[in-house]
């Protein structure tokens, strides 16, 4: 079995579902100084890179889609690490609550999640070394009125970190999830800069919204730790969440 350890010695392969949006571009810009990245994006653009990261076009909702992305990608991952960073985030209180919106929530923030474990488990169970990491949210932790398909999935993603865990556990593989809070790019430019003054800032005790390489802080420590495994992180300025 390869240790955490021998991985931060070698050229990761980071795979990031969600290199188009505003975290996953920022992912790819750091990761990229010193691993390969294989990132996919769906209706937006990833960022161009000199030296290249690998883009494929996958809608995650889309099983076949998912399915071809690993079988073209899985027999060249030597040290793979799947970063899910693809979500969706519609507002609307339960009693007005489109069927579109909670179908399309589920299917991108979790049964698209599931898709790609399931693909992409097999080639970490060959490699004997494999680091899942899914990006959650503290709305999986606590109540925000108008949040409800997205805080279900954020939940459910959560609990598949840790059945993920138990199961592969032996194999070398760790599987964990970050549960954000605010942070300041990407899915948070949809939440009116009001609000987020007023309301949200003023709530987190550190008193400013996350910065990005927080995130690629608590990853690397994620990919570095092989003891570290079925773990919900809290990255969020101290918000206490019960
Ligand atoms: N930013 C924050 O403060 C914050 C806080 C808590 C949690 N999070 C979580 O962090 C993750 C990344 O968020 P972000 O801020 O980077 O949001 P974002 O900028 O809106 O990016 C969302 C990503 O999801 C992808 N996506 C959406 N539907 C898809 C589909 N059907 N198939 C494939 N990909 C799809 C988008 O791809 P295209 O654009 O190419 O369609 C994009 O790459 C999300 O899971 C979010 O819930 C973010």
């Amino acid at each position: 079995m390869r240790t955490a350890n021998e991985s931060t010695k070698q050229s990761l392969d980071i795979i990031i579902i969600g290199a188009s949006g505003g975290i996953g571009q920022y992912l790819v810009r750091v990761f990229s100084k010193t691993n390969r990245i294989i990132g996919t994006y769906h209706s937006g653009s990833p960022i161009n890179l000199e030296g290249g990261a690998e883009y494929f076009k996958v809608d995650v909702t889309n099983l076949e889609e998912v399915s071809n992305f690993f079988k073209n990608i899985g027999p060249s991952l030597s040290m793979p690490i799947l970063i899910y960073s693809a979500g969706i985030s519609p507002n609307n209180i339960t009693l007005k609550i489109s069927d579109k919106d909670w179908t399309n929530t589920i299917a991108v923030n979790l049964t698209g999640a599931m898709y790609c474990s399931r693909e992409i488990l097999p080639w970490m169970r060959s490699l004997n070394y494999g680091r899942l990491i899914f990006i959650s949210s503290i709305l999986s932790r606590i109540a925000i009125s108008g949040t409800l398909a997205y805080s279900v999935t954020k939940a459910g993603l959560n609990a598949m970190a840790k059945v993920i865990a138990i199961e592969n556990a032996a194999r070398g593989i760790t599987s964990n999830a970050i549960a954000l809070g605010y942070f300041e790019l990407g899915i948070i430019n949809t939440v009116p800069k009001k609000f987020l003054n007023n309301c949200v800032i003023p709530k987190i005790p550190l008193k400013r919204l996350g910065a990005p390489d927080n995130i690629c802080s608590t990853i690397n420590y994620i990919i570095d730790s092989d003891y570290l495994t079925g773990s919900i992180i809290d990255l969020n300025g101290g918000i206490i969440s019960k």
